[in-house]
């Protein structure tokens, strides 16, 4: 039998993989019409049976947890600088600008200094102004929902209390926030999975809006600084080892971050509570279950599909090899359900023992989400206002979670209360 320790070292033992025997060379293949049918099924399928699976016309997928957790600190594994922006037909513009300067697809050295100031703006003392920020936006958004008895929930709820949030903890003067939110979200469509050409030209317009905008807001900050993130941030980077597209490019790194995986994370996890009607009211009735149900959900259905990485030397996991010049995925989705790690993966259950496998969700390695904090805060504040403005919340229609590599897209989600 397989035995594979957890990260906090507890030996767990579940069921062993059954591989499939096969000569070296041979790679199974995930077809789209599977991935998209339902993809946490074919990755259950392939990760009992192969550490990697070739998505066909598309990247590698790495699927086992003890693979994807080694190989996120591997630095064999690349981030992808501008490949996927020239792989969409970009090839400059400030879209372009934000892959060649941002940290998310920097590496080593370039991808450290463009963090750091970041890491430092993001003290521990912003957390609180989340909490904060995000609980008077999550009333505002529900005060104008409970007018109806019913609502579609990504687009009235989930899309804007991450943008809404985004641009007061940003310090974006309230004036602003309509059409700042409206530009964010304008961009962020660009990383959905099934974005479009049209999509990316009107992100691109998005695109210059934003760094424009910005950039007269850090100049602002830096003659009259506020107590906001750019604040910090313009006081972070005043030692010049950052240039003005570097600057910005890293603030937009957060609003790129940080709108879809909490969108598609907050249906996620509504719905979810709300198909295990139990679990929605023990968390109604108790709200110290807010942190685990938040856990519980990046685990199950995680608002980031995987880690995208380029392979620059071979990598050999099992008797399979990654290639280099390689387009690999290390697959949260599928790691965070192996059947080696956590029991009875595929129940959304809050009440689970969390010591049991590290959660992946905001990755893993340099890249680790850099307002895993700030965004584990938001999120508690959003169930908590939730749970508590709307107790008898319903589902009316289920949503999907589409995107199996980067981003996930939540279908539409009817509520009624
Ligand atoms: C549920 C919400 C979130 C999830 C699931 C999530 C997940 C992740 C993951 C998996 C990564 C690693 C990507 C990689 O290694 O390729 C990451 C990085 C990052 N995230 Fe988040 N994130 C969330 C919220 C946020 C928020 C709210 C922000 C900004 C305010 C943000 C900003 C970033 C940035 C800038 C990076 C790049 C870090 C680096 O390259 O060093 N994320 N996130």
């Amino acid at each position: 039998m397989h035995r594979i320790v957890a990260s906090k070292g507890i030996p767990v033992q579940h069921a062993p993989y059954e591989e499939i025997s096969a000569p070296a060379e041979y790679l199974p293949l995930i077809k789209t019409a599977e991935l998209e049918a339902d993809a946490h099924q074919a990755f259950r399928r392939w990760r009992g049976r192969a550490p990697i699976a070739v998505h066909e016309g598309g990247p590698t997928f790495v699927l086992r947890y003890a693979d994807v957790e080694r190989l996120s600190s591997d630095p064999r594994l690349r981030a992808t600088e501008t490949g996927i922006a020239q792989q969409r037909g970009l090839a400059e513009g400030a879209l372009y600008d934000f892959f060649e300067h941002g940290m998310l697809t920097a590496n080593g050295e370039s991808h450290e200094r463009r963090r750091l100031p970041m890491s430092r703006a993001m003290a521990s003392r912003l957390v609180n102004e989340v909490r904060s920020h995000t609980r008077e936006c999550a009333e505002t958004l529900i005060d104008d929902l409970s007018k109806e008895r019913q609502s579609e929930f990504v687009s009235s709820f989930a899309a804007l209390l991450p943008v809404y949030t985004l641009a007061r903890v940003l310090g974006i003067p309230r004036g602003d926030e309509a059409v700042f939110s409206h530009d964010v979200l304008q961009l962020s469509k660009f990383f959905r999975p099934d974005s479009t050409d049209r999509d990316t030209a009107a992100s691109t317009t998005a695109a210059e809006n934003i760094y424009e905008y910005l950039k007269d807001l850090v100049q602002a900050r830096r003659e009259n600084p506020a107590t906001d993130l750019v604040s910090a941030f313009a006081s972070a980077t005043d030692d010049g080892a950052l240039s003005e597209v570097q600057i910005i490019s890293q603030l937009v790194q957060l609003l790129i971050g940080g709108t879809e995986s909490v969108r598609a994370t907050i249906v996620a996890m509504t719905a979810n509570l709300l198909l295990k009607k139990d679990q929605w009211r023990a968390v109604c009735q108790s709200p110290k279950l807010i942190p685990a149900a938040v856990k519980e959900t990046m685990r199950y259905e995680p608002g980031i599909a995987g880690l995208v990485r380029i392979v620059a030397e071979p990598i050999e996991i099992g008797r399979s090899l990654l290639s280099p010049g390689s387009l690999v995925v290390l697959s949260i989705m599928s790691a965070m359900r192996d059947e080696t790690v956590f029991p009875a993966p595929d129940v959304f259950n809050i009440h689970r023992d969390v010591s049991v496998g590290r959660n992946l969700g905001f990755g893993s390695g340099a890249h680790r989400c850099v307002a895993e904090a700030l965004a584990q805060a938001e999120l508690e504040e959003t169930l908590a206002v939730l749970t508590r403005r709307l107790p008898s919340l319903r589902l009316e229609e289920i949503p999907v979670l589409k995107g199996f590599i980067f981003t996930r897209d939540p279908t539409s989600m009817c509520v009624s209360w």
